[in-house]
């Protein structure tokens, strides 16, 4: 397992480009079950979940092509069972569900599972099938969903914390191929639902209102071929960004769709960091005096959920009180505990809030990943911390984020990737 070899106290300077969105191009991989014909996918980031979705479409039988940034999928001659020891890795593949189903009339995918920061249900993923008229079993830790015929529907998808992403997915997936209209209401928002509905549009589906809480689809009878390219990942543009005024630096982040950063910046500005928009760009140009800041995690556009942990790290270097509330997932608060063994002083309040006491010089240490949104949090504490911090199992890490020990090497941080037995 390889780990992460950070030397303190640098200030990140030059220019970044952030990789295609890896919350997009899964779903995106998954939807080319859809047809028989080729799909070429562009700017698909080069990380071991995309390589991962692809083993998991080549185990159901589509040819699935690497090259560079570019993946092509056919899926001439396909089955509908996800093996279970593919499946259970990795959470994003529960949305092969949705275009199995719409393309086969069968789709037996394991249940994926839980994971660190939670439990993981797809009740509403399978909530939206049988209203298009699957039938849903659950047999031996695999959900067995079949329909001779889909036929659209009305369908409220709203959770307890709000919309499901993956499940408005794989309902839009199911939908695309159905008989009729299907009417989405309480539907995800985030841009990368947008992404996947330009995608599935590009292969003739009739998709309106994705970005919104209600989304209409026309089911049509086929789908073709298309080419896309996948967005900027969000995510890694705002742990950049953050970053940079961590280590109170000057970053320019060619990709940052600033659209899709809204309530980021909004929390960045109110932590005292500068910075400036462009077109494709967010330069960050550091900070003088960090202030506190109260930050809840929401569905889009609220704050993301998965930038609360990069968000904890820097308000740990800010002299006062910040309050971080997290509402989406029951535990995502794995990586107070590595933070405190770098000297932060976080309190957990009831489960779903962190009181982080900043100010306290951070300093040096090992810690350990343990999800992809903590060890960037780790990282980024260790750019700053007094001294070396070694960040282990950094395979979490390889999972969200292209080759991010050679994009902070280039900014001038001092990381290193060792091999470890
Ligand atoms: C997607 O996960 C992302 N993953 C996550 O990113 C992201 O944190 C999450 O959306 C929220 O934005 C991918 O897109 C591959 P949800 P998803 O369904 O779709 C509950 C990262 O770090 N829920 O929107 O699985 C669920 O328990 C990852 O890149 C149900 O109750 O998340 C959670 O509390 C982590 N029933 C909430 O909804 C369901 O059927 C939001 O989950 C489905 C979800």
């Amino acid at each position: 397992m390889d780990s992460l070899l950070i030397e303190g106290g640098c200030t990140l300077q030059g220019e970044v480009t952030v990789s295609g969105a890896k919350n997009a191009v899964l779903p995106i991989m998954a939807a080319a079950l859809l047809t028989e014909e080729s799909c070429i996918i562009k700017n698909a980031p080069n990380l071991s979940d995309v390589r991962f979705m692809g083993q998991i479409l080549a185990s159901l039988g589509a040819k699935v092509e690497f090259d560079g940034d570019t993946v092509v999928i056919q899926s001439k001659e396909i089955h509908g069972r996800g093996d279970y020891d593919l499946i259970r890795k990795m959470r994003g593949s529960v949305c092969i569900l949705g275009p199995l189903l719409a393309r086969l009339g069968v789709a037996e995918v394991s249940l994926p599972g839980g994971c660190v920061i939670g439990s993981r249900p797809i009740d509403l993923h399978l909530k939206g099938m049988e209203a298009l008229g699957a039938l849903v079993e659950i047999r031996s830790g695999y959900v067995i969903v079949r329909a001779d015929e889909l036929v659209g529907n009305q369908v409220f998808l709203g959770g307890r914390v709000g919309p499901t992403v993956l499940g408005t997915a794989n309902v839009m997936m199911a939908a695309v191929l159905a008989k009729g209209r299907t009417i989405i209401e309480s539907a995800a928002c985030e841009p990368e639902i947008v992404d996947l509905a330009d995608f599935l549009i590009g292969m003739g589906a009739k998709i309106k209102g994705a970005g919104s809480p209600t989304i209409t689809i026309e089911g049509v009878a086929k789908l073709h071929g298309t080419s896309h390219e996948v967005i900027p990942d969000r995510i890694e543009a705002a742990t950049f960004a953050v970053a940079a005024a961590a280590t109170r630096g000057d970053v320019l982040i060619h990709g940052a769709r600033c659209e899709h950063l809204g309530a980021v910046l909004d929390k960045l500005s109110d932590a005292g960091v500068s910075f400036t928009r462009g077109e494709k760009t967010l330069h960050v140009t550091g900070a003088d005096v960090f202030k506190p800041v109260d930050v809840t995690t929401q569905p889009f556009a609220g704050f993301p959920t998965d930038t609360q942990a990069q968000m904890m790290a820097l308000m740990t270097l800010t002299d006062g009180i910040s309050v971080i509330t997290e509402r989406i997932f029951e535990s995502r608060f794995m990586h107070v505990s590595e933070l405190a063994r770098l000297g932060a002083e976080i309190a957990i309040e009831g489960g779903a809030t962190a009181i982080v006491k900043g100010g306290r010089p951070l300093s040096g240490a090992p810690v350990m990943a343990s999800d992809l949104r903590a060890s960037a949090a780790l990282v980024i504490a260790g750019l700053v911390a007094d001294g070396e911090t070694t960040v282990k199992r950094i395979y979490h890490l390889d999972r969200g984020y292209e080759r991010i020990d050679q994009k902070l090497e280039k900014l001038g941080g001092r990381v290193r990737r060792v091999k470890e037995s």
